[in-house]
């Protein structure tokens, strides 16, 4: 069922229609997705961007962090949700370690993203000192879209999951940051758990369309974990998160009435199971009664 309003067919969203909506002030909707179904839903409810986040290795894989997530993993999960969406502009992470060794291998590691799993842009963490990189990605013709303040790739060198951007030295950094990737030719910027005063500095100050996660609701855009949304996060939920559903509740109690279902026999009911056609049926009858007459 397509959840689009008759008479309003829907575009597909592309890098330009991102910088439209900055352009015309329209909120930029963004979740990630990991899988066909979800995506599937997700595209259907007219959100702009999926992102296959490298989070997919705490929700999907149950890693502890991202660190551990491989580019084949990012690039399955890609095509799977590829395959679910027509109108979201779909971006992919570039998990740790795949764009941090050398250009090239960058370059590499970026283009499968586009040939094998069929993603629009590719998204990379990391600010300034990454702009050479973005722009070599971009020239390329790969759209990148940049991800700076509480960068979970770098949860190693940060310390742990802390809010960026608190100290003037940090609020220059972060502006610096912004702009060079806004000259670098960013196709969007993810801005993550950062003070909500600085991601409104820093979309006032860009032409790219900022996304925000943990960052207030003043950048361009908002980005979610559909897990988080969902309540299927088996961690400690951070303050900016919003739950819209409960999935988990909606799959314990399904699963518990299956097996109460089983357990009791009441699963199948015969409207439930095939049955074999009335001739086989007699035919079998007459087989079964010749043998019984045939032991007696
Ligand atoms: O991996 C991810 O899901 C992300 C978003 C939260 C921005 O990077």
């Amino acid at each position: 069922m397509s959840l689009t309003p008759i008479g309003e067919p829907r575009q597909k969203i592309t890098v330009a229609s991102l910088r439209d909506k900055k352009l015309h002030q329209q909120p930029i909707t963004c979740l990630t997705a990991y899988d066909y179904a979800t995506a599937r839903l997700v595209d259907e409810a007219a959100i702009d961007v999926i992102l296959v986040g490298d989070s997919l290795a705490q929700a999907m894989l149950g890693y502890d962090n991202t660190l551990s997530v491989t580019v084949d993993e990012m690039l399955h999960h890609t095509r799977a949700v590829r395959r679910a969406v027509k109108h979201a502009f779909l971006i992919a992470d570039m998990p740790f370690g795949s764009f941090h060794v050398s250009k090239d291998e960058a370059l590499r590691n970026a283009a499968r993203f586009v040939k094998e799993s069929g993603a629009e842009a590719v998204k990379m963490e990391g600010g300034e000192k990454r702009a050479d990189l973005i722009r070599r990605v971009i020239d390329a013709e790969i759209p990148v879209a940049g991800h700076i303040g509480l960068t979970p790739q770098s949860v190693n060198v940060m310390g742990g999951y802390k809010v960026q951007g608190k100290t003037l030295a940090a609020v220059e950094q972060l502006m610096r940051d912004a702009v060079a990737l806004d000259h670098a030719g960013v196709c969007c910027l993810y801005l993550e758990g950062i003070p909500k005063e600085v991601a409104a500095m820093i979309t006032a100050e860009v032409a790219t369309p900022t996304i925000g996660i943990g960052a207030g609701p003043e950048c361009d855009g908002q980005v979610l974990v559909i897990n988080d949304i969902l309540n299927l996060n088996f961690g400690h939920p951070a303050k900016f998160v919003r739950k819209y559903g409960d999935a988990a509740a909606l799959i314990s109690d399904a699963v518990q009435a299956f097996r109460a279902d089983v357990v009791s026999h009441q699963y199948p009911a015969d409207e439930e199971s095939y049955h074999l056609p009335k001739e086989t049926q007699r035919a079998l009858e007459t087989v079964l009664e010749r043998k019984r007459n045939m032991q007696r």
